[in-house]
């Protein structure tokens, strides 16, 4: 913690069984709210007195109620304890709807809180522990504090790097091919319409739902010709994000025409005026930004509200993420097919030695069906 006040600074504390117990159901309560409180972080709440749970709430959407209020308004919690995800709000701002916990907390007679998370937002980084502390609340944090880092990885990246938390999603063959030479990954094998199973999209249609947008070029809008929505689980659709800098896009293109069309954006450099007013006019949104640069289109969502964008290619979008650097973890769907040739994963990183390649973090594997799922964090300071 930089910028946090010293007194935020995780407390080791022994915490028993039933504390964890309370804190992993107020994580629980807390991805209740998932797709629905960006630009807001997710939170999750629990009163607990005499060893029995007697309140819960969590954040439900933007511009709701906030956890601790929620779980605060079953009933008197004087003497209790304040199981909570994140660190509690401390400031009041006109274009704040809610006020600030950290007061409701007090007022409600809590005596003890623990805490996962610290808040990063510059307004409160501590201030809300330092406000209870104050108030004579003993404030235990650090419990469950790398769920709640996972949980709001949105909402942390951008306040901590100023951008939104970017995930790029690759299905590829074993030899690293997200498409066969005649193009389309839909078409890579016959009979299959996909490199993946369904199980394995699933997944993907579950990660859909879980981030504030998807990305893809215009080359895979082109080639397949994907609808980039949340079908196969239940969920929120994400916003759609395309970028295509002349606006080349045929307006017969899926995600053109979705029913929720006002959740496609396409991202063009300079496109004509008529093109960008007939696209507007179908109900999709069109951001125009000069070069294109890939910082400048995480920023412009960012100022949308987007905490976490799903990159799902394709293959030069990838590698212009990656070279710029701009990419936090990376999930690859290896599956047992090979192609010889087709469409690289990525290429152009420049990169001639084994020493300066990329080397992911914190991976991990896993099977789904006949395919490989590898994930693995962007290690900083090694790019
Ligand atoms: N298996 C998978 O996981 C997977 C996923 C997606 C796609 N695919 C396959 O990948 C292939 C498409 O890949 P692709 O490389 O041809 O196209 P792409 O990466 O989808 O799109 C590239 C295009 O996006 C536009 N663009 C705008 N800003 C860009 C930037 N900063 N960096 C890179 N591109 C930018 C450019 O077109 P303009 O200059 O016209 O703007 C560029 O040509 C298809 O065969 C598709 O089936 C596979």
């Amino acid at each position: 913690m930089e910028r946090g006040h010293e007194s935020c600074h995780t407390t080791l504390t022994n915490f028993s069984d039933f504390d964890r117990c309370c804190m992993k159901r107020a994580l629980a309560l807390a991805w209740r709210g998932i797709g629905k409180t960006s630009p807001n972080p997710m939170v999750g709440a629990v009163i607990a007195r005499d060893g029995r749970i007697i309140g819960e709430g969590w954040h439900r959407r933007y511009g709701g109620k906030h956890a601790e209020a929620e779980a605060l308004g079953a009933g008197p919690a004087a003497g209790g304890t304040l199981y909570c995800t994140l660190e509690p709000c401390c400031f009041t701002a006109p274009d704040k709807h809610q006020p600030p916990c950290a007061e409701l907390v007090i007022k409600s007679g809590i005596r003890r809180a623990v805490i996962a998370g610290i808040d990063p937002f510059g307004r409160v980084n501590g201030a809300g522990i330092a406000m209870l502390r104050e108030a004579g609340i003993v404030v235990e944090t650090g419990l469950c504090a790398e769920a709640e880092a996972e949980l709001n990885r949105g909402y942390h990246t951008m306040q901590r790097q100023g951008r939104p938390f970017v995930h790029l999603k690759i299905a590829q063959s074993l030899d690293g091919r997200i498409a066969a030479p005649e193009g389309a990954s839909t078409k890579v094998a016959a009979g299959d319409r996909w490199i993946t199973d369904t199980a394995a999209r699933k997944i993907v249609h579950r990660m859909r739902a879980e981030y504030d947008a998807v990305l893809v070029g215009r080359g895979t809008v082109l080639a397949d010709d994907p609808e980039l929505t949340v079908r196969l689980v239940r969920g929120q659709n994400p916003l759609r994000v395309i970028l295509d800098s002349r606006l080349g896009l045929s307006d017969g293109a899926k995600v053109l025409g979705l029913p929720d069309r006002e959740k496609t954006v396409v991202v063009c450099d300079q496109a004509a005026p008529d093109r960008i007013a007939k696209l507007r006019g179908m109900g999709v949104e069109v951001i125009c930004l000069p070069g294109l640069p890939l910082g400048a289109v995480l920023d412009a969502l960012g100022a949308r509200g987007v905490r976490s964008v799903l990159v799902e290619g394709g293959s030069r979008i990838f590698s212009s993420f990656l070279r710029e650097g701009l990419w936090d973890r990376i999930t690859v769907f290896i599956a047992p097919i090979i192609l010889g040739d087709g469409v690289s994963a990525v290429s152009g990183l420049g990169i001639g030695t084994i020493r300066d390649a990329l080397r992911l973090g914190n991976v991990s594997f896993r099977r789904v069906g006949d395919q490989l799922l590898f994930e693995g964090n962007h290690v900083y300071g090694n790019c």
